[in-house]
């Protein structure tokens, strides 16, 4: 099968990705792609009934340890969710599950909109009515949230976001294992520091006291993985639900005035829009399969690597009307933005919530929010991963 080569235009690309989607669409369900900054073949899933099939699909693992033990990092943050496979999964998931309620998540609600509160008081009282909405709002509330619930309240955010940012970024990215290797070392001295003091309430403590009816217990490593996990995915995620949410609703006047005239009708179905539309995972993380796997007339070879591209099933015209239209009113239920199947997101009544909170809540205090640059001049973040901007200049 002949290679498309997406790091050909890799700048235009990253900047809209999906007229490039909806011409492999057109042509098949998957498609051997060369991915932009790496250069690296995979086997790219673009259509949206594939793209839900493959992540239900246990014969695409994740666990590449069990492929070849060449390249085989012994990182210390190494063991988490999203790398294991049954049945190891399914024992990380449920030590994990257990303490990430409904209930604790519900319980945070309050504290979602005090933080919000505070960050918009400090950005409206900005000189020249002018702010960047990403380090204003966007970043700072899950970044705030997930470290309170997880038990990380002084963590050093700043250097922690550029930390965290590195570890998300494609390979090439000089220093992206070290990274992960320094915030490995930083939870490592946490945990231990957490062991040491008294009970507490938060989420670490829980997991580091979990034992389950076999007496099951998070191993050191898999701890780090976990609050690892939880931290990342827990910011870098929301953060960009946020600024592609409010870009896109400034973007479009007439959702947004609709949106303004009735926020408790239609804010959950606007933030499930957002997430179809332009959600901030753009491909679910690597897969690998584990035989030959048939998708439409292709073959996937045993071994290789497998992206499903999230951001090209939301706009999937065989799933949704007019996919390109960005439409609050649509409710699109089956989008895959939080993945689909065993390893989907275990956040994502906390994002939903985060976003609520915060789209409904900045639109209320800023009644003539408008974007302050045009989309062109916006700096798009590297690589297939995360599809976010990393500043959104507004005014007010
Ligand atoms: C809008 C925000 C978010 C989006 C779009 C999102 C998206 C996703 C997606 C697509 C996956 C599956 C990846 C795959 O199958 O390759 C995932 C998994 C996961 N997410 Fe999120 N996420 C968000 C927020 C969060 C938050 C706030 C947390 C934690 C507090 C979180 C924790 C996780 C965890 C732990 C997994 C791994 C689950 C597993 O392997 O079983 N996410 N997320």
């Amino acid at each position: 099968m002949p290679v498309v080569d997406l790091s050909e235009h890799a700048e235009e690309f990253n900047a809209d990705p999906y007229p490039m989607y909806a011409k492999l669409r057109a042509e098949g369900p998957v498609h051997l792609v060369r991915t932009p900054p790496t250069g690296t073949d995979v086997w790219l899933i673009v259509g949206h009934e594939a793209a839900r099939a493959a992540l239900a699909d246990p014969r695409f693992g994740k666990d590449w340890r069990v492929l070849t033990d060449e390249g085989r990092t012994e990182l210390p943050a190494g063991a988490n969710m999203l790398e294991t496979d049954p049945p190891q999964h399914t024992r990380l998931r449920k030590l994990v599950a257990r303490e990430f309620t409904p209930r604790r998540i519900e319980a945070l609600r309050p504290r979602v909109q005090d933080v919000t509160d505070e960050l918009l008081d400090a950005m409206l009282a900005a000189p020249g009515r002018t702010a960047d909405l990403v380090d204003a709002l966007a970043f700072p509330l899950p970044m705030t949230v997930i470290a309170e619930l997880i038990g990380v309240p002084d963590l050093d955010r700043a250097a922690f976001r550029v930390l965290s940012n590195q570890a998300v970024a494609p390979l090439t990215d000089a220093g992206g294992e070290d990274a992960v290797r320094e915030i490995g070392g930083y939870l490592a001295g946490l945990i231990e520091a957490k062991r040491a003091g008294g009970p507490a309430d938060d989420l670490l403590s829980a997991l580091i006291r979990a034992g389950d009816e076999d007496d099951d217990q998070l191993s050191p490593d898999e701890l780090i993985g976990m609050a690892f996990l939880l931290l990342v995915a827990g910011h870098e995620t929301t953060v960009n639900l946020i600024s592609n949410g409010i870009r896109a609703l400034l973007a479009h006047p007439d959702q947004l005035a609709a949106l303004r005239a009735d926020f408790d009708g239609l804010i959950d179905g606007a933030v499930e829009e957002m997430l179809r539309y332009e959600g901030p995972v753009e491909t679910a993380t690597y897969r690998f399969a584990r035989e030959p796997v048939q998708v439409g007339d292709v073959l996937i070879p045993a071994g290789a690597p497998v992206l499903v591209a999230l951001a090209s099933a939301g706009r999937d015209p065989q799933r949704y009307d007019d996919p390109d239209r960005f439409d609050i009113r649509r409710a699109p239920q089956s989008h895959l933005a939080f993945g689909h199947g065993i390893h989907f997101c275990l956040g994502a009544p906390l994002a939903r919530m985060e976003g609520r909170i915060a789209v409904r809540t900045l639109l209320e205090r800023a009644p003539d929010l408008q974007l302050a640059a045009g989309a062109g001049e916006l700096e798009w973040l590297p690589g297939m991963l995360i599809r976010g901007v990393r500043h959104l200049p507004v005014r007010w």
